[in-house]
């Protein structure tokens, strides 16, 4: 069964440039395939990636769900399903990316959802690790699309007030139950001023996994639409970001 890797957290925390720095990471480790998963409507993983990715499952569903209303019968729903996501996948160099995206029908857009929920449990089998970039905010964990995870990352921003929100999740995560085996909490974009993220974190219940501090470089990257999977060693982003990841992921084998 594949190790399964959540990042969640408050918009514009860099939930996003996390992940693509554990793909970054994973891939370094030689942990192939990964199959990382964009399950943000507001789809933007694969440029952090460097790739543009042929479509989303949310469009290309939309798309077959037209053409069946054309023909009528022509496609079950399990097949639908099934082709949207094989579509969907960019095929990369160690890893394959799913985008999920928004599709344009009205109500439809818990399809994708469900899409992702019942093939993605099967397909991850295929891979030792799945990442998954989460969109903002709780109202994805409602969805439950995940609902056993190995481990979720929560991204939390460098102020007390995001501090809390990641204490939001994290009691979100229970009273959803979802079965997080294991839960860190970052803090992203941190600057010098020397604040004590851990003692700001301790009323509030959890201990900090780890910091990781604003890099001008992440944002030359972004402002450049250059991919952070070529972020250089030197970056201090980086390596904090690995050092986390060193210490909370348990290697893992390829083709387990
Ligand atoms: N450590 C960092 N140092 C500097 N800039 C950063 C860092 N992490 C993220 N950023 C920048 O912050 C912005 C938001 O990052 P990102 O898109 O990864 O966040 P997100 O949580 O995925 O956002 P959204 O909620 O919109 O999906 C981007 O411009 C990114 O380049
Ligand atoms: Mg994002």
């Amino acid at each position: 069964m594949a190790t399964i890797i959540g990042i969640c957290g408050k918009g514009g925390v860099g939930k996003t440039s996390l992940t693509a720095l554990l793909v970054k990471y994973l891939l370094s480790k030689g942990t192939l395939p990964l199959l990382v998963v964009d399950a943000d409507p507001n789809a933007n993983l694969g440029r952090v990636l460097g790739i543009t990715p042929e479509g989303d499952i949310g469009t290309i569903c939309d798309d077959l769900l037209e053409e069946t209303k054309k023909n009528p019968g022509s496609l079950s729903k399990p097949e639908l399903l099934r082709i949207g996501l094989e579509e969907s996948i960019a095929e990369e160099d160690g890893y394959d990316l799913i985008t999920m995206g928004r599709p344009e029908g009205p109500g439809c857009y818990c399809y994708p959802n469900q899409v992702l929920r019942t093939i993605l449990q099967t397909i991850s089998n295929q891979y030792p690790v799945m990442v998954v970039d989460n969109e903002a905010g709780l109202e994805h964990l409602s969805r439950r699309l995940l609902r056993r995870l190995d481990l979720l990352i929560i991204v939390s921003g460098p102020s007390p007030r995001g501090l809390r929100t990641a204490a939001r999740i994290r009691e979100l995560v229970r009273e959803l139950k979802i079965e997080a085996k294991n839960e860190y909490v970052v803090v992203n974009q941190t600057g010098a001023d020397g604040t004590d993220w851990n003692t700001l974190s301790e009323p509030l219940g959890f201990s900090l996994s780890g910091t990781i501090p604003r890099d001008p470089l992440i944002e030359e990257y972004d402002l450049e639409e250059r991919s952070l999977l070529a972020l250089p060693d030197t970056s201090l982003a980086l390596q904090a970001a690995f050092a986390f990841f060193k210490r909370v992921i348990p290697p893992i084998s390829s083709g387990q």
